[in-house]
């Protein structure tokens, strides 16, 4: 068997916490989520899951998270078996003293300073955007969402924080990497091919999977910058492989740094703001006041960092939509040392598995949480949460780096897009949910597009 294969297997394995989560969120076609809701309904916020030769801890209560995320945040490791091909050895699935070394110099990239040097990058990735969108809308054919929001976040990395034009095909290389993430598709293929069956994805197309997304970072390296600009993210990463007294960080960690950043900061970001026209495009009052805020806050301007901040509705839905629909469902932890959570005994080597899901749409949390209610965000209504009952970023000082810029980005793409276009949501009424390591929808998001007159 090619290494490609086995990685193709990685996350299916009987070992992985994903196969054995899968037959669980297989019980509910169409929301998977809503299993691990009833589970934690009935057996409460902690709940040990006994398997042949290890144990799954589901916890569901924010004082919880902030004991793994926060207080004992030493205690609990990152879990990311099966993930490898993805996500080498970047940052995101290092610990302790390495995970500092390589967090720390690409810091500052990320510092809200930057923000608005980042805006006018994002606008023009916006702009490419709506010349797709303005064809879709002219053709009138159906077309996939995430698809669309996808390759828009690819490109909006790849302008503002490498200052690069997008070297590759995104399409092509998010299939690749969806091949991998798709936790239900790997069961299957490990079940035939126990079962001596052919299995959809051949070890070729692994490994062709592998091979595509392998070769993204260099080609993001060799190509062009847009303006040779000082301060990018890019630049960051090349000075810490120069840097002799961070021998860690080498050339392979470097390539490794840009695929984490175009995996983990291009679908987390596309999900959301998909899902988000999902949602407004269903309501079209909170669609014209969108526009309306648009108009009032930059009228035909292009927006700035200050007229950002002056979005508040906007930016409220695209809060409102991770909530309900948190791109990182559940965030996953091994246990180093033995421990007690909520009266409960937690073993060293136990899977901890963080349901953010259940906590966004907990009622003692969420008055009525299957309710779409940008309003929760705006005024002081954010100031009377339950600190932990939101955590699409994680907690603590592993949680995203990017969380802030990506509000950025959706607030401003949804803000503008919606301004020239109206999305018409297409598929199924209400859309199906897909547990992969990722919230997606089942089967996607089709839309078609009209433009504003
Ligand atoms: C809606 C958008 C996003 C969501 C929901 C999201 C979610 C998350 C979550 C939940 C974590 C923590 C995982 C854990 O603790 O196990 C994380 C970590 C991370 N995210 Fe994001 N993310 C988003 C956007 C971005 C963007 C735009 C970037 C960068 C361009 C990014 C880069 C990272 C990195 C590098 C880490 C690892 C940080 C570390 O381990 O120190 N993310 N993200």
């Amino acid at each position: 068997m090619t290494t490609a294969a086995s990685h193709a297997q990685g996350l299916g394995e009987e070992n992985s916490i994903w196969f054995k989560l899968a037959p669980l969120l297989r019980g509910d076609p169409e929301n998977p989520m809503r299993i691990l809701m009833h589970m934690t309904d009935r057996y409460g916020p902690v709940i040990p899951v006994n398997l042949a030769n290890q144990r799954i801890v589901f916890i569901s209560e924010p004082e919880y998270f902030k004991h793994v995320l926060v207080t004992k945040v030493d205690n609990y490791v990152k879990y990311f078996d099966g993930l490898k091909p993805i996500f080498g050895k970047s940052m995101i699935t290092n610990d302790g003293a390495l995970w500092q070394k390589i967090r720390m110099p690409q810091q500052p990239a990320f510092h809200p300073d930057m923000f608005a040097e980042y805006i006018p990058y994002f606008i023009k990735a916006i702009q490419a955007k709506m010349d797709i969108w303005a064809k879709l809308a002219k053709s009138g054919e159906t077309f996939e969402m995430v698809e669309q929001t996808w390759t828009l976040a690819a490109d909006m990395i790849c302008k503002a924080l490498f200052d690069r034009d997008m070297p590759f095909n995104p399409h092509v290389v998010f299939k690749c990497v969806k091949t991998y993430t798709d936790v239900m598709n790997h069961r299957d293929i490990r079940l035939r091919m126990q079962a001596g069956e052919v299995f959809e994805l051949s070890q070729e197309d692994a490994a062709k999977a592998v091979e595509a997304w392998v070769s993204v970072p260099p080609s993001v390296i060799a190509a062009n910058p847009r303006e040779d600009r000082e301060r990018t993210l890019l630049k960051l990463i090349e000075d810490a492989v120069a840097d002799p007294n961070v021998p860690e960080f080498d050339r392979q960690q470097g390539l490794d740094e840009i695929k984490q950043y175009l995996w983990a900061g291009t679908e987390t970001t596309a999900l959301t703001l998909a899902w988000a026209l999902y949602e407004v495009s269903r309501k079209p009052e909170m669609a014209e006041r969108i526009r309306a805020e648009s108009v009032a806050v930059f009228g035909d301007r292009e927006p700035t960092a200050a007229d950002y901040s002056a979005l508040a509705y906007t930016r409220a839905i695209i809060q409102e939509t991770m909530r309900v629909y948190p791109p990182v469902w559940g965030l996953i932890r091994v246990a180093t040392k033995d421990d007690v959570i909520g009266g409960k005994e937690i073993k060293a080597g136990d899977r901890v598995t963080l349901f953010a899901y259940g906590a966004h749409h907990n009622p003692k949390f969420w008055p009525e949480p299957e309710e779409f209610r940008p309003e929760r965000w705006m005024g002081g209504a954010a100031k009377k949460q339950v600190k932990y009952s939101y955590i699409p970023f994680g907690a603590g000082k592993r949680s995203c780096i990017g969380g802030a810029m990506s509000q950025v980005e959706n607030t401003l793409a949804l803000s503008i897009l919606l301004r020239r276009f109206r999305p018409e949501y297409a598929g199924l009424d209400p859309a199906r949910i897909n547990a992969t390591v990722t919230l997606t929808p089942k089967g996607g998001l089709p839309f078609r597009i009209r433009e504003l007159s």
